[in-house]
């Protein structure tokens, strides 16, 4: 049975944490220029609506060093949807390639691609999820802290496709998350609910509309671009509404001393984030970009040759 990863709850905690250790296998072979050919002759087509730098280098090079091969395939190329149908793409590529990675706009996009194939599917980031940045995320907060258990965090900002994935996450590992949200922008009511249903012991869920409250003696704050690719001509109003939202060092100094510092990027510095914290002892933006590399090999692994 082919698996796919569209969702960051698709993974049991279990199957997390053995993605985790071989992310981190994979990335201490790679510093030591060990050579693999796990995947190879597997192909990866990569399916992008929207623009990328982290996610389309980091899953075509991962490809790379596992011994296999990676097509970007941008909007103009197959035009998803309008040139063919989705169903027509999904069962076309199953015939040729190993894995669908697909970055879309409507979540419902990359589900009927998933329905459709015979293969893997990835979800890539859609408008309501991203589930291989929270790999990421969660490996370096690991890296940094030791552990995830006890740890508090807090999520400042627009509750949008990372938010959701960092609700779904903490649900299922028991993670203490504070969101502060401006009023209208708290997460929506079919993702808390999902998260409550699969939420296990220790999880801790507040929805505040002021950050300070939310900062309080964390260890881990984290925040994202205000107006999601998509939500562009809303930039304007919503620079307005979450001006009070800033991670700036202010704000941070409320938390705890070690407090770690994460974004996904790109970041719209001086918006959700000022360079004085971006570039400060605090932040870990760059061992996180850095973890998406080693987490999406780890992933391609884990669906590929369980296939
Ligand atoms: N964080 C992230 O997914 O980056 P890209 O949009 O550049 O892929
Ligand atoms: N929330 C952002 C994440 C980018 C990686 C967006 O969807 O644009």
């Amino acid at each position: 049975m082919k698996k796919d990863f569209i969702s960051i709850a698709d993974f049991s905690v279990d199957e997390i944490d053995e993605i985790f250790q071989i992310s981190l296998r994979l990335k201490k072979e790679l510093k030591e220029e060990k050579e693999h050919q796990i995947l190879k002759n597997k192909t990866l087509a990569m399916i992008f609506e929207k623009p990328s730098l982290r996610t389309r280098v980091t899953f075509e090079t991962g490809m790379v060093q596992l011994g296999g091969h990676a097509i970007y395939l941008s909007p103009a190329d197959i035009q998803l949807g309008k040139r063919e149908s989705i169903p027509d793409v999904s069962q076309n590529l199953s015939r040729w390639v190993d894995c669908i990675m697909a970055r879309t706009f409507e979540h419902s996009t990359v589900t009927e691609l998933a329905k459709n194939a015979s293969i893997p599917v990835i979800n890539a980031l859609s408008d309501l999820e991203h589930p291989c940045q929270i790999l990421a995320d969660f490996l370096t907060i690991i890296e940094h802290k030791g552990k995830l258990d006890g740890l508090t965090f807090a999520y400042v900002g627009d509750s949008n496709n990372v938010c959701n994935s960092i609700i779904l996450f903490s649900a299922l590992h028991g993670i203490n998350l504070r969101i502060a949200s401006p009023e209208g922008y708290e997460p929506d009511t079919s993702v808390l609910d999902k998260a409550h249903k699969i939420q296990t012991k220790n999880f801790e869920l507040n929805v505040v509309n002021e950050p300070e409250p939310a900062v309080n003696g964390v260890d881990v704050i984290y925040t994202d671009v205000w107006a999601s690719m998509g939500k562009e001509n809303e930039k304007k109003e919503r620079l307005k509404i979450f001006a009070d939202f800033q991670i700036n060092a202010e704000l941070i100094s409320k938390a705890k001393k070690d407090v770690i510092i994460l974004h996904c990027l790109p970041a719209h510095r001086g918006e959700e984030i000022t360079d004085e914290v971006i570039d400060g002892p605090h932040s870990v933006v760059l061992d996180e970009a850095e973890n998406r590399l080693h987490t999406e090999k780890a992933l391609l692994v884990k669906l590929l040759k369980a296939a």
